[in-house]
C-alpha cells in the first residue's frame, strides 16, 4: 500500500473542510506468517483481527515510508496488513471495506481522524476529500514535481497535534482561510496553473495554526528566501521536528545542493500521474 502526501488542507479537514492528497511512490508491504512475530503492536493485532485472522497469524512488515513523518505510514501499515490477511484467508476485500477497516485502526492511534490518510492510501491517485462525503478523483492538467524535505521526526502524535490545534483561539478563522486556499489549489490544478504560491500560503497558515516547530520554520524561511514555496504536510510537530515539508521550486537542482550541504534529507516525487 502506498504512503500519502497531503497537498493542501490538513487540520482544516478535521473541521469538515476539503483537503487534497495524493498517494506517493513509497509503500508498505505486509506478509502473513504462521506464528506471531514476537509481540506485535496493538494496531497490527487489531488489523489482523478486523480482517478475520486469528491469534495464530502474525505479519512481517516491510516499509519504505518513514514512520511518524506525515506520509501516512500508520494508515498504509494497517491497510497492508488487512489486505494481506484477506489474501492469506482467500477472501477478497472491496476498497470501501478496506477503507472502513483501516479507519477503525486509525481511530486507535489518532482518536478522531478525518479519514484522509486511509482514503488516500486505499483509493490511491490524487483525491479531494471531505469527511463523510464520497471521495472525488481530481483530473489535473499537469503533474506536480515536489521535493519532500525532512524537517525531523515530530515528537508528538497526530492526535496530540489535532488536540493542540483545538486549543488555538484563532483556529476557526485560520481554518476558514485554509479552506479558501485549498479551493484555489484545486482550481489551479484542474486548470493546469501553477499552484506553488497557494501551497506556500497554506504553509504559512499552518504556521499560524501553531503546528510548525522552530527548526522547520527556520529551514522554511531559508528556502523561501531562495524562492521556494514551502508547507509542512500532515499533522506537523513543535517540540522537535515537524515531519516532511513539501518544497516547490523551478530550480530543484540548486535547492537539492543547498539541502545536501546542510545534510537535510529529501526525496523527489511526482504526483498527478496515474
Ligand atoms: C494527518 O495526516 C492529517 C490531519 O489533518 C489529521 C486528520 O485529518 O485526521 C492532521
Amino acid at each position: 500500500m502506498p504512503g500519502k502526501v497531503i497537498l493542501a488542507g490538513e487540520h482544516a479537514v478535521v473541521y469538515g473542510k476539503m483537503a487534497l492528497a495524493a498517494s506517493i511512490g513509497l509503500g508498505v508491504e505486509a506478509k502473513v506468517v504462521k506464528a506471531p512475530q514476537g509481540v506485535q503492536n496493538q494496531i497490527i493485532r487489531k488489523a489482523i483481527e478486523l480482517a478475520g485472522g486469528g491469534r495464530d497469524l502474525g505479519v512481517k512488515i516491510i516499509s519504505e515510508i518513514p514512520i511518524g513523518s506525515g506520509l501516512g505510514s500508520s494508515a498504509a501499515v494497517s491497510a497492508a496488513v488487512i489486505k494481506a490477511v484477506r489474501v492469506y484467508l482467500g477472501k477478497s476485500i472491496r476498497q470501501d471495506e478496506l477503507f472502513r477497516l483501516t479507519m477503525e485502526c486509525e481511530k486507535i492511534t489518532h482518536g478522531n481522524p478525518s479519514g484522509i490518510d486511509p482514503a488516500t492510501v486505499v483509493y490511491g491517485g490524487l483525491i479531494a476529500y471531505r469527511k463523510g462525503r464520497p471521495i472525488e478523483r481530481l483530473q489535473i492538467k499537469k503533474s506536480l514535481t515536489l521535493l519532500l524535505v525532512d524537517s525531523g521526526r515530530p515528537m508528538e502524535s497526530t492526535k496530540e497535534m489535532v488536540e493542540l490545534v483545538a486549543t488555538n483561539p484563532q483556529t476557526e478563522r485560520i481554518v476558514d482561510e485554509i479552506e479558501t486556499v485549498v479551493t484555489k489549489v484545486r482550481g489551479g490544478l484542474e486548470r493546469g496553473r501553477n499552484v506553488a504560491e497557494f501551497l506556500n500560503q497554506n504553509g504559512k497558515l499552518l504556521e499560524d495554526l501553531g503546528v510548525v516547530g522552530l527548526g522547520a520554520m527556520k529551514l522554511s524561511n531559508e528556502l523561501r528566501k531562495l524562492g521556494c514555496s514551502v508547507k509542512i504536510t500532515g499533522a506537523g510537530g513543535v517540540v522537535t521536528g515537524s515531519g516532511i515539508m513539501i518544497v516547490m521550486n523551478n530550480n530543484l537542482v540548486m535547492i537539492k545542493g543547498m539541502l545536501d550541504k546542510k545534510h537535510v534529507g529529501y526525496i523527489e516525487t511526482i504526483v498527478g500521474i496515474e
